[in-house]
């Protein structure tokens, strides 16, 4: 098992790291969208979608966090939308409903428990293990209890899917469509993706570092028609990496964009840099 463990690991590893190495490669720190937040409620700014070569690997295990604002109270709105290609229900997402959020996970989905303000910040990760069928949803740090009890299905995610990030997403001969209505009516800053579950220990240390698999950095989405606006009560600023030093001795967690290449080959388990 720890062999097939770690065999997948080096595999989807191995993926992570040349994925994010030609990043970084490629990236000005121009295109960082740390500090900023993209309003979804702005006239021409519909949506963001994952870029088309930034290709999703088969993942067995996941965690995604977010920071999110509303402005006003509507009753279906969409966060972000991961879809197979041609496929109708989300195989990963996070939707709202009036001012609960429902989670999608492999085309199933639950409603939290826990309702959201409107008009203040709210830091929200997704976790999820396919081994251990486990879902997590946390807001601001704590774990919320989702409502229906639901079978969680048997992984693993689809790879290389769509992403899209303020609306949801169709399908036609393949092309991929944006739905027109169910947007987001508010903010996100944040997103940020990491290709294994953590653990809520872990999501704290993760609270201002960035992801691995998908970053908040412009380079990393077609923007459509929206512009990343500056906004100085975003809790990470313009940071890159964490804000706290992890417990657990010898590591940190990375600013990845400013790493030089030649730190890749140590990064463990979570992400973090050794
Ligand atoms: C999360 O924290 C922010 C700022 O500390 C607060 O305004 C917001 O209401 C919190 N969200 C929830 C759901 O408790
Ligand atoms: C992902 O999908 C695109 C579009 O269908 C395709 O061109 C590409 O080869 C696929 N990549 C992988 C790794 O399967």
């Amino acid at each position: 098992m720890d062999v097939v463990w770690k065999r997948r690991f080096l595999i989807v590893g191995t993926f992570v790291l040349q994925s994010v190495s030609l990043h970084y490669s490629a990236e000005p720190s121009a295109l960082t969208l740390w500090g900023k937040k993209v309003n979804f409620m702005l006239h021409k700014c519909r949506y963001l979608q994952l870029r088309d070569d930034l290709w999703i690997p088969k993942l067995d295990e996941l965690t995604v966090c977010l920071d999110l604002w509303t402005q006003i109270l509507t009753q279906d709105w969409t966060i972000f939308v991961y879809k197979k290609r041609g496929g109708v229900h989300p195989q990963l997402g996070l939707a709202g409903e009036g001012d609960n959020l429902r989670v999608w996970l492999l085309e199933v989905s639950w409603l939290s428990s826990k309702k959201l303000s409107l008009r203040s910040w709210h830091s929200i990760c997704l976790t999820w293990s396919g081994l251990e069928r486990r879902l997590g949803l946390y807001i601001n740090g704590t774990r919320v209890d989702l409502k229906e009890e639901m079978r969680i299905r048997p992984g693993p995610l689809s790879p290389n899917g769509t992403l899209t990030l303020g609306l949801s997403h169709g399908f036609t001969n393949g092309d991929l469509i944006p739905e027109s209505g169910h947007s987001l009516p508010g903010c996100v800053s944040l997103f940020r993706m990491w290709p294994r579950e953590h653990t809520s220990q872990q999501l704290q240390d993760l609270r201002c570092a960035t992801g691995n698999l998908v970053r908040w950095t412009a380079s990393d989405w077609q923007m459509d028609s929206c512009q990343a606006i500056p906004d100085a009560s975003l809790e990470c600023g313009e940071r890159v990496a964490s804000a706290r030093r992890p417990s657990r001795s010898g590591c940190h967690t990375a600013s990845f964009a400013r790493l030089p290449l030649s730190q890749w080959n140590c990064v463990d388990r979570f992400g973090l840099i050794c």
